[in-house]
């Protein structure tokens, strides 16, 4: 359906952090400026967290003139951790709440939007149990409304190729793979040492779940047990969180997924971070090969001194795919890449729903052909990835036992 016809939504962003700074809230700035999103509102619990938001200098370079409306409004009241509920509750119904708050607090603020009629976009993970997610998914299909899990990577375009390659039968089938994710040391002194802790979270269920969900978008396999051999160690403020640790997840072809995780690529290292994916497959009467550098593309720059920020080095390795702004002759700069790419698609779904609405019933319609189409990660097409950290929770707390999953 084309964008033009329908009506871009107001969206309110629950949370301010890293991944609203460095590619939800530019993305939907972009949008903005295009007329696919009408008034954007961003709420976090303290007001000095939306007034930086505010004040940083690439999104006001970026994006001249734009703004959007801050909770809490100033520092008067202090630290408002329920204020998104008035935010949410003040949104007119069938627009959009983001959510972006640390894992832990994903559920509650999704079944708050869809209590008062909001569609959904959420970073990953959704939530951290199975049952969750199924009640999410019945209360969106009740209301008919879209709820999607912003998995990026599978808006990448590599992966999008792989999945078509695999499923016309190019690759074979899928024996055995490695995959990794290390981010990069600094993360440790980020507001990540205050909720990424070992009670809450660890390096597979962060960052691995990335992994877990390409491997089903590729291949349509589904996970059947996992192993999660987790190493603690402390955050600066000692905290302590499982920064460390390797997985092992077994599919129902009997295939086996290696992914290791952690905070701890040195900074110094060029790259943001370090990351990819091998799988091993099997043909008729050969194996078959998929390996992609999801760290690497290919640019090497050396500046001429190093640059500002947590982790800049002087000799770097950029992605131009995730998350980069582009000069296409202004007024200010255009984000480019699979970050942008996937928050668009969220959107655009989101008003496809919307206006099969207006044709009464049809807005049903269009979230199966959503979830059937399995491009989109939604509770209904992607819960084995809750199934899969809810294993990885259980079996790194165990010492790295092997847990099956729940069919
Ligand atoms: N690659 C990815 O897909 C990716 C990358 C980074 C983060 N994430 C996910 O995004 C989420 C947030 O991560 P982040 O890196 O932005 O973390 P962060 O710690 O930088 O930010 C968390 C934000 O949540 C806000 N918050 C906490 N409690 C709140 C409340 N009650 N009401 C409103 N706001 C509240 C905090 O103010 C903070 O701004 C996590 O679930 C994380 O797993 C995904």
């Amino acid at each position: 359906m084309p964008v033009a016809l329908m009506t871009p939504p107001d969206v309110l962003i629950v949370g301010g952090g890293m991944i609203v700074h460095d590619q939800i809230l530019p993305s939907l700035y972009h949008m903005q400026r295009q007329g696919q999103v009408a008034e954007i509102a961003v709420c976090a619990s303290r007001h000095q967290t939306v007034r930086a938001l505010a004040d940083a200098e690439g999104l006001r370079r970026a994006f001249p003139g734009q703004q959007f409306d801050m909770y809490p409004e100033s520092d008067a009241a202090g630290q408002q951790p329920e204020l998104f509920r008035q935010r949410i509750a003040d949104l007119p119904p069938r627009n959009l709440v983001v959510v972006a708050v640390p894992d832990q607090l994903h559920y509650e603020v999704v079944m708050e939007a869809l209590g008062r009629d909001q569609h959904v976009l959420c970073v990953k993970p959704l939530v951290l149990k199975h049952s969750q997610a199924v009640r999410i998914a019945a209360e969106a299909r009740r209301r008919q409304l879209l709820v999607a899990i912003e998995y990026h990577k599978r808006f990448d375009d590599r992966s999008l190729m792989a999945r078509r390659r695999y499923r016309e039968g190019s690759f074979g089938e899928f024996r055995l793979g490695t995959a990794c994710l290390l981010e990069k040391w600094y993360y440790r002194h980020s507001n990540f040492q205050n909720w990424m802790t070992a009670e809450h979270s660890d390096a597979f269920t962060y960052i691995g779940c990335h992994y877990v969900d390409l491997v089903h978008f590729i291949t349509g396999l589904l996970p059947v047990s996992v192993s999660v051999y987790g190493q603690l160690d402390r955050f600066p403020n000692g905290n302590q969180g499982y920064l460390w640790t390797d997985a092992r997840v077994i599919w129902n072809n009997g295939a086996c997924l290696n992914v290791q995780n952690a905070l701890g690529f040195p900074d110094v290292a060029p790259g943001t971070n370090t990351q990819g994916l091998t799988m091993y497959c099997q043909g008729e009467a050969d194996g078959a090969l998929l390996a992609h550098s999801d760290q690497y593309r290919g640019l090497k720059y050396s500046y001429t001194a190093k640059p500002d920020g947590p982790g800049a080095t002087i000799y770097a390795e950029p992605s131009p795919d995730y998350f980069q702004y582009v000069d296409l002759g202004g007024p200010g700069l255009v984000p480019a890449g699979y970050g942008y790419r996937s928050i668009e698609h969220i959107v655009t779904a989101a008003a496809r729903v919307n206006a099969g609405d207006v044709n009464a019933g049809d807005a049903a319609q269009v979230l199966d052909e959503i979830d059937a189409a399995g491009i989109l990660a939604t509770p209904a097409n992607s819960a084995y990835n809750e199934q899969v950290i809810e294993a990885a929770r259980e079996s790194i707390r165990n010492g790295g036992i092997e847990v099956r999953l729940v069919p």
